[in-house]
């Protein structure tokens, strides 16, 4: 059964159509890379899964729950809210609260849903755990200024998990960063692939989504140009466009 399923997806933006009928699914346990030039309409797509934008036309499943289709496009925001949380999003810039410690931006939106203390100190617990996972847990309590780049990413995939999504969605998370603090976030991103964490990567790092990746959708122009496994999209590219891609990446 397939965890996502995305049919025929439209967005536009005044009449300029970004998203042209984008169709794909995936199976629980999957790490999906999205690649494509500078304005295909990756972002877009992500930000159409996590309802941060509304669809024209299409429809969403997860878990063969229906949660968008174009009648429904007028979602009230309490739909809005419980669709969201089925995608986890991590962002290029990191979006911590500065105000908040490492441990505080993790646990801050699950706290908001717990009903007692006992549920409070288990977000707490958790909130840990993930941070440890992350090589943070000496970091809990520093501030966001008080990291680098890198351990910042780490702390936004952390506060990402600590609500359980069913899909970890991230855009570009390493080309804010140097190659040094990239390299300490591909290494947790490769960790939570291969404890099977769903996962839609939309990224620049060609290498590594080949060695990440079971699924690769390359995007051209607001549509999928071409779709497979690493080695059919990266190694042999069937379609003019993703080879031009690639030749370009790899000059
Ligand atoms: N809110 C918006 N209003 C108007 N146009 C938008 C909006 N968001 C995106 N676009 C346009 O949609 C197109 C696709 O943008 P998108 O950000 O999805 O591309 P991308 O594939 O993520 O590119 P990049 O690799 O540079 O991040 C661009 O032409 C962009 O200008
Ligand atoms: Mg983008």
């Amino acid at each position: 059964m397939a965890i996502l399923e995305v049919n025929g997806l439209k967005k536009k933006f005044d009449d300029d159509e970004i998203l042209k009928g984008i169709s794909f699914s995936m199976e629980k346990g999957q790490t999906l890379s999205i690649l494509g030039s500078s304005g295909s309409g990756k972002t877009t797509l992500l930000r159409c899964l996590n309802f941060l934008e509304v669809p024209d036309d299409g429809t969403i499943s997860v878990n063969e729950d229906l949660l968008f289709f174009a009648d429904n496009a007028k979602l009230t925001d309490v739909q809005i809210r419980k669709n969201r949380h089925h995608f986890g999003m991590v962002f290029q810039q990191f979006n911590l609260f500065p105000q908040y410690t490492a441990l505080e931006n993790v646990i801050l939106a699950p706290k908001l849903e717990a009903k007692s203390k006992e549920e409070v100190n288990e977000i707490i617990e958790r909130g840990k755990e993930l941070l440890t996972k992350m090589g943070l847990s000496e970091k809990m309590d520093n501030y966001p200024h008080q990291l680098s780049g890198g351990q910042q990413q780490r702390v936004a995939i952390a506060r990402a998990l600590a609500l359980s999504p069913d899909i970890l969605c991230f855009d570009e998370p390493t080309s804010a960063l140097d190659p040094e603090l990239t390299g300490e976030v591909l290494k947790v991103i490769k960790e939570l692939a291969s404890q099977h964490t769903t996962m839609i990567i939309v990224t620049h790092e060609i290498g590594f989504a080949r060695e990440v990746s079971d699924e690769i959708i390359f995007m051209d122009g607001g549509v999928i140009a071409e779709q497979g496994t690493p080695e059919q999209v990266i190694d042999n590219p069937s379609n003019e466009r993703t080879k031009q891609f690639l030749a370009n990446y790899l000059k």
